[in-house]
């Protein structure tokens, strides 16, 4: 079948390249993004210009909070793909839920989809874990199901599937009867796991860039301000690292994301305590920060997929920190609606 979709929140293209990876067929008749520097991602690897005119309709105010019922019915896509902000429901965020206005454009197209004449047969979302349970979540599968769609529900994380990365997620996959994607063995169900891909788990040196360059490798300054907390460092052996987050580069942000050893491997160690908490010994075994490179190998971007020169480095961790997993999406995607379950 041929998906016709519209992707919102379509940041640097994540649900895009997921559909590709899962081998499934589709067009993306429209992207949506407020992001500037995302968009300009986007337009360069899809050759489509997010949030403007395309197919003659010209959308006036381009963030999705403004979007009419009547813009998408003349769209008339059968797919919506979409990742909006989880500031609303993450610890570090204002858990504000459907009462922060970083909630407002997901509560219009669930609004839009209340009362839109021809409703999209699949319908797609991805968010972070406490997503699950929130209003916003219950008020969209409310909606949905009075809509006539099944609901599957995912928490998954890359590790299932033996990529070497923490990146735990929720994904709700809807269908209708109108979509083909729809087989008898779809079953409303919530998934907690996804079946291993390999049969063991891969390590970080699979996805290493060789002859780093010098300005990822942290410094004394750089580690001394990460004092105070227990560092996530892993080394090019290690099967897994934490969530990449959009202040990766921040360098002190307690959590942001897994820092990696380059030297001074198995006898420094031996002899002398490593202490996670002494500069002196991060400088010693070498620590520097996973390139966006390297974080995308992980992430499962394709080869092909580039970011323009004009994008900074510290842009690059941004966007890629609020992106997707696109290994795990295009398994979820894969499991949801290709597989069909014995
Ligand atoms: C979690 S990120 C989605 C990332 C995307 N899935 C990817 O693969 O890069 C959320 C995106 O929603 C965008 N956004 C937030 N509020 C918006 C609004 N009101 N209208 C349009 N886009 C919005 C942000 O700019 C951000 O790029």
């Amino acid at each position: 079948p041929m998906l016709k979709c519209l992707e919102f929140f379509s940041g640097v293209g994540g649900w895009h390249l997921a559909l590709t990876k899962a081998g499934l067929k589709f067009e993306i008749l429209q992207a949506f993004d407020i992001n500037e520097n995302a968009n300009q991602v986007y337009e360069y690897n899809f050759g489509i210009k997010p949030s403007k005119v395309k197919n003659n309709f010209i959308f006036k105010e381009k963030i999705i909070d403004r979007l009419t019922v009547n813009e998408l019915e003349k769209l008339a896509a059968n797919t919506w793909l979409m990742s909006p902000c989880c500031q609303p429901f993450t610890l570090n965020g204002t858990r504000l839920d459907d009462k922060d206005n970083r909630s407002k454009p997901l509560l219009n197209l669930i609004d839009i989809l209340a009362t839109i004449s021809s409703p999209p047969g699949f319908i797609a979302l991805e968010n972070v874990p406490l997503f699950e349970g929130s209003n916003c979540c219950n008020k969209l599968k409310t909606t949905l199901k009075s809509r006539g769609y099944l609901i599957k529900e995912y928490i998954v994380s890359p590790k299932d599937i033996g990529n070497p990365n923490d990146r735990k997620r929720y994904f709700l996959v809807a269908l209708n009867s109108d979509s083909e994607l729809l087989h008898q063995d779809f079953l409303p169900q919530r998934i907690d796991r996804l079946p291993m891909k390999c049969p063991e788990m891969m390590k970080l040196r699979e996805f290493l860039d060789v002859d780093v360059e010098y300005e990822y490798f942290l410094t004394l300054p750089d580690v001394s301000k990460l004092k105070n907390f227990r560092h996530d460092v892993v080394s090019p052996e290690s099967s897994n690292c934490s969530t990449f987050t959009s202040s990766y580069e921040a360098r002190h942000l307690k959590g942001s994301g897994s820092i990696l050893q380059t030297k001074n491997f198995g006898v420094w160690c031996y002899f002398f305590e490593f202490d996670r908490t002494n500069p002196d010994h991060l400088i010693h075994i070498g620590v520097r920060l996973f390139t966006p490179n390297e974080i995308m190998k992980i992430h499962g971007y394709p080869p092909e997929f580039k970011f323009p020169k004009q994008i900074s480095i510290k842009q690059m961790y941004r966007l890629l920190g609020n992106g997707l997993h696109i290994s795990c999406v295009s398994e979820v995607l894969r499991h949801a609606v290709m597989e069909k379950e014995s």
